[in-house]
């Protein structure tokens, strides 16, 4: 055999500095039926609507036009999907029309996609602390630096004369991964403070529907002063099911065209059979109903997450109560690193997600979140069970 001497180039310089999702890494390792696992954010899959869904398929493959269906498609995507996504938020209380918005290939395309159009190397985006993994690993994929903002108006008004980012990443509802809600009072003041700083903001709202008590809190999206400068992604994976890989931006008009050029770049459009069975569902289901439902069993889960963490969690442990979503966000008392934690919890076949990698600055490794969607609230209960001595193991 020839030996060469030549070396194939390396991979690119950017992806240097981006870790492999340690959410996405444990999904293959909790993958077996007796696990109970807490780690992924996923839906339940007996709740998915199987049946509108295929209907929905079948309606648009039986029609006269099917074949148009499975035919290359516009890039802002299909206009009675977003005309009907559109009146839905409408009603929901965020005024948007179909040309608002720009179908993607679930939000976190929307994520890339914004980036893309938006952030050199080197732009300063502001995150908060933690947020959402999968956010930041497109942040640095951009090469972009990441600051971390403080939870109030006058932390956020500091950080912003400070570090002057370009963009202000947040996850208002029910975030992932700490469960948490931004009140009307402070989204008014983030519109009012990033507009005055000439900054970009990402409203990602992939949980809104799924609100289990309490009041909805208007967008910060329909914030006075938010038109110009606050982009608003929404997604079908909570509401139907993640494998359709649909999503959207509610984009200001300023920012459309390079959008729409940095998504005929990434995949020239979305699945045109995807969307025109997403349109057809929306057309013929009751979405209501079909929330009601969801929430009903997720409010159900949540509760029994809840109820058994006084007994789960070791004493002096903090957490969070969310009002909807999927994610409750635990805190040790103590030195306690909690990957350090997983390998016991795995072999006792119960997984969480340790807390360091959604922290872009300094983690705090005594954090985990615990997903509530995914089991039945028997299962829950079960598997806080098994939890219990695993977190309660002395730290060493
Ligand atoms: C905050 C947040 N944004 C975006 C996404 C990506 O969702 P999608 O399935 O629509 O790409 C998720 C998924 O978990 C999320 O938690």
């Amino acid at each position: 055999m020839v030996q060469s001497a030549v070396r194939t180039p390396l991979p690119a310089q950017r992806l240097a500095g981006v870790a492999s999702s340690p959410v996405r890494d444990l999904l293959a390792l909790v993958d077996r039926p007796e696990v109970i696992s807490f780690a992924g954010g996923l839906p339940a899959p007996e709740l998915f609507d199987l049946d509108g869904l295929r209907a929905a398929f079948d309606r648009v493959l039986g029609s006269a036009d099917g074949r148009r269906h499975l035919q290359y498609a516009p890039t802002e995507g299909n206009p009675a999907l977003r005309a009907l996504v559109a009146a839905r938020m409408t009603a929901r209380g965020l005024s948007t029309a179909a040309a608002d918005l720009l179908v993607t290939t679930g939000s976190q395309q929307g994520l890339t996609l914004i980036a893309a159009a938006l952030l050199d190397p080197g732009s300063v985006v502001a995150v908060e602390e933690p947020t959402y993994l999968a956010a930041l690993q497109c942040f640095q994929l951009a090469g972009c630096r990441i600051v971390t903002v403080p939870s109030d108006d006058a932390g956020l008004e500091r950080a912003l004369r400070e570090h002057q980012p370009k963009l202000l990443y947040l996850v208002p509802n029910f975030a992932n991964p700490t469960g948490r809600t931004l009140t009307a009072g402070r989204r008014a003041g983030i519109a009012a403070l990033t507009a005055a700083h000439g900054v970009w903001v990402v409203e990602d709202d992939p949980y809104g529907e799924l609100r289990y008590r309490g009041e909805p809190v208007p967008a910060l999206a329909s914030q006075p002063g938010a038109e110009e400068h606050v982009l608003h992604l929404g997604s079908f994976s909570k509401i139907a099911a993640p494998g359709l890989r649909l999503g959207w931006v509610r984009t200001p008009p300023a920012l459309r065209p390079a959008l729409t050029v940095a998504k005929q770049a990434a995949d020239l459009h979305t699945s045109t059979i995807d969307q025109a069975a997403a349109a057809a569902w929306l057309a013929h289901t009751d979405l209501d109903a079909h929330l009601a439902n969801l929430r009903d069993a997720y409010a159900q889960r949540r509760d029994a997450m809840m109820a058994a963490m006084p007994e789960t969690a070791p004493a002096g442990s903090t957490w969070t109560d969310p009002d909807g979503g999927m994610f409750t966000w635990l805190r040790l008392p103590g030195p306690v690193d909690t990957a350090s934690l997983l390998p016991a919890a795995l072999a006792g076949d119960v997984a969480f997600v340790p807390g360091a990698p959604f922290y872009a600055g300094r983690p705090d490794h005594a954090t985990l979140r615990l997903s509530f969607t995914t089991h039945t609230p028997g299962e829950i209960t079960e598997g806080m069970r098994r939890l219990g001595p695993v977190l309660r193991t002395p730290a060493c």
